[in-house]
Parts: structure tokens; C-alpha cells; sequence
């Protein structure tokens, strides 16, 4: 005959332990001001983040022990949102610890979709929550935590000014003008066409006028590649058989698809490569595409000479450079 088993026994609950700001008013205070002290930390540092991105200089250095020489402005960006997240964050979560209401409750299970009733008496328990967390009544709490909260979004909103300027037409435009001289990138020295042996290539820029700097930005959208082939190997129409000097043609060198730098050329088979993702353009075509996911050749720059004999180009780029991009018409 089998034994039959006692049900276990309901263990209950444990002993519910009070907390020490629950049973005493000044660790109620004191619990209060650390509180208070935590927002008010991350007020400061969301201060600190908005007087960096707008008062420190992007070039400004400090030294510090262990890092070394350390760019400020970058670093009290980032200090100042790191405390603003963490001291709102630890302060509520103080907060919740040692003052917000510490009752255990039972939930009993139920429907997914509660009767009316409850959903009424769940409106219900969270405005006593509300009232109970003590807002009402801690208005230390109250004001740091205002202040904090509405601090704390300002650093998303501030950095949104790093998205623009908007680019407008700069993207469409480079610094090829008609008679600007090709100069060799390095070296800044004008290039004739007997520079080139036939399959040699070369990288070239606009000459730059007396007192005007190069930015990367104007390397990213000027830079030209010239290759030499026999004037015979082409299969251009008229019109871009004119926009080349005895056998030497020019193409931008940013890709067409993505915008990366277009560094490989195949003297056997005239072709460009671009590494990124292989597209590949025929020289003897005017860059046509012959492989790979760019959607257009390479922009050809039409070069002539000038009286003393040194490639320069007849006139801009008849299309924008670079990558395709929705805006755009070509
Ligand atoms: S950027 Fe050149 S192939 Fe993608």
C-alpha cells in the first residue's frame, strides 16, 4: 500500500525587515539630501558637457598623468554626458532603495486582459505610487530631480548641430576651373604632357592660388588620375576623344559607387580597379563600368595645354564626382 504524501507546507513569507529611512526621520533626510546631491551631480555634468561642445576649443590640449596629452574638448564632452547619465541614474536608483515605498506584494495570476475594474484600480495604485514615492512631500528631491531630468536631454539635442551644415551644392563642385594647371600630387609641380611615358599614371591636383590652402575635403573631390595610353587604343566619340592630349586622359579618382580612392590600374588591359568592391573601369571607354556594383563611369576631366606647354584643364567636370547619391540627377 503506498504511503501518501503530506502536502508541503506554505512557508509564508519572510519577516519583512524595515528599512532604516523607514523607521527614522533623519535617515529619511539624510537619505533625502544624497539623493538630492546625485541629481544635482548630474546637472553638473551635463553643464560641463554643454560648456565643452560650445567654450572649448576643438584644438585645445591638457596633459594628464597615465593619458598623456589629451584633447579637452573632446574630453569634457564626454566626462559631462558619462556624469549626467550616471549620477541621474544612480540617484534614482537611491532613491528607490532607501525612500520610495517598500511593500512586498502578492500578484495573484489573471487573464492576460484584466477586467475593468482592475485596470481602474491599477490607475488607482499608481497615482497612490506616485503620491506614496513622496514628490509631494520631498521637495528637495523634487526640484533636483526637475533639474536634472531637464538637463539631461539637452546632449542629444545639442550634438544634432555636428550633422549639419547642410552640404547644399559643395558636393556637386571641385576645384577644376577651365585653365587650372594640373600639378603633381606630391610635389605641387605643373606637369607636361612628355612627362608621361605612354602607360604611366599619375596622381594630380588643381594648382592652388597664392594663399589658399588644400583641406583633405578638397583632395577627396579633386584628385585626378592621369594614364597615357596610344592615341589609337581609344574608343571614345568625338566630343571625349577632344577632352584628351596626345594619348593622356584624366578621370577623377574617387570611385563612383562609394567614393573610395581608385588606385589600381592594369597597364595590360587598361583597366582601373577600384579595392573597395571591385568595381572595375575600362580606360579605352571612358571609364565605363565593366564589372562591379558601381552604377557609373568615372567623371573624365577634359585637359588641353597651355602656352607654356603644361597639361592644364579646358574646363570643370561636366558632372559631379564621386558617389551617387540620391539627390542627385547624374
Ligand atoms: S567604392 Fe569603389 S567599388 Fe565600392
Amino acid at each position: 500500500m503506498s504511503k501518501e504524501l503530506e502536502p508541503l507546507a506554505d512557508p509564508g513569507l519572510p519577516e519583512h525587515i524595515h528599512r532604516k529611512a523607514d523607521i527614522d526621520p533623519i535617515a529619511a533626510k539624510r537619505a533625502e539630501q544624497q539623493v538630492a546631491i546625485l541629481f544635482s551631480l548630474s546637472a553638473l555634468g551635463t553643464l560641463l558637457f554643454i560648456y565643452s561642445f560650445f567654450f572649448v576649443k576643438e584644438d585645445a590640449f591638457i596633459f594628464l598623468p597615465i593619458l598623456g596629452n589629451t584633447n579637452a574638448h573632446q574630453l569634457g564632452i564626454g566626462l559631462g554626458m558619462a556624469f549626467g547619465l550616471f549620477f541621474i541614474g544612480i540617484g534614482a536608483v537611491h532613491w528607490a532603495k532607501t525612500l520610495m515605498p517598500d511593500q512586498e506584494v502578492i500578484a495573484q495570476r489573471h487573464e492576460l486582459k484584466s477586467e475593468p475594474e482592475d485596470r481602474d484600480a491599477l490607475v488607482k495604485a499608481a497615482k497612490e505610487g506616485a503620491q506614496a514615492a513622496g514628490l509631494g512631500r520631498r521637495p528637495l528631491i523634487k526640484r533636483s530631480l526637475i533639474g536634472a531630468a531637464a538637463l539631461a536631454g539637452l546632449p542629444g539635442v545639442i550634438m544634432l548641430r555636428d550633422l549639419g551644415p547642410l552640404p547644399g551644392k559643395d558636393l556637386e563642385k571641385t576645384n577644376w576651373k577651365t585653365g587650372t594647371r594640373l600639378v603633381t600630387d606630391p610635389g605641387d609641380r605643373p606637369i607636361k604632357a612628355s612627362d608621361l611615358e605612354i602607360g604611366a599614371v599619375a596622381q594630380v591636383l588643381p594648382e592652388l592660388l597664392p594663399g589658399q590652402k588644400r583641406t583633405l575635403e578638397d583632395i577627396g573631390k579633386d584628385a585626378v588620375l592621369l594614364i597615357r595610353l596610344r592615341p589609337a587604343e581609344f574608343q571614345l566619340d568625338e566630343e571625349r576623344l577632344s577632352w584628351t592630349h596626345e594619348g593622356i586622359i584624366a578621370f577623377s579618382k574617387i570611385c563612383s559607387h562609394m567614393g573610395c580612392a581608385v588606385a589600381l590600374y592594369e597597364q595590360t588591359t587598361k583597366h582601373l580597379l577600384c579595392p573597395c568592391h571591385q568595381s572595375t573601369f575600362d580606360v579605352t571607354r571612358a571609364a565605363k563600368v565593366i564589372f562591379g556594383p558601381s552604377a557609373r563611369p568615372l567623371p573624365q576631366l577634359a585637359i588641353t595645354l597651355d602656352s607654356e606647354g603644361n597639361l592644364i584643364a579646358k574646363q570643370p567636370f561636366s558632372e559631379p564626382v564621386g558617389p551617387s547619391f540620391w539627390e542627385r540627377s547624374s
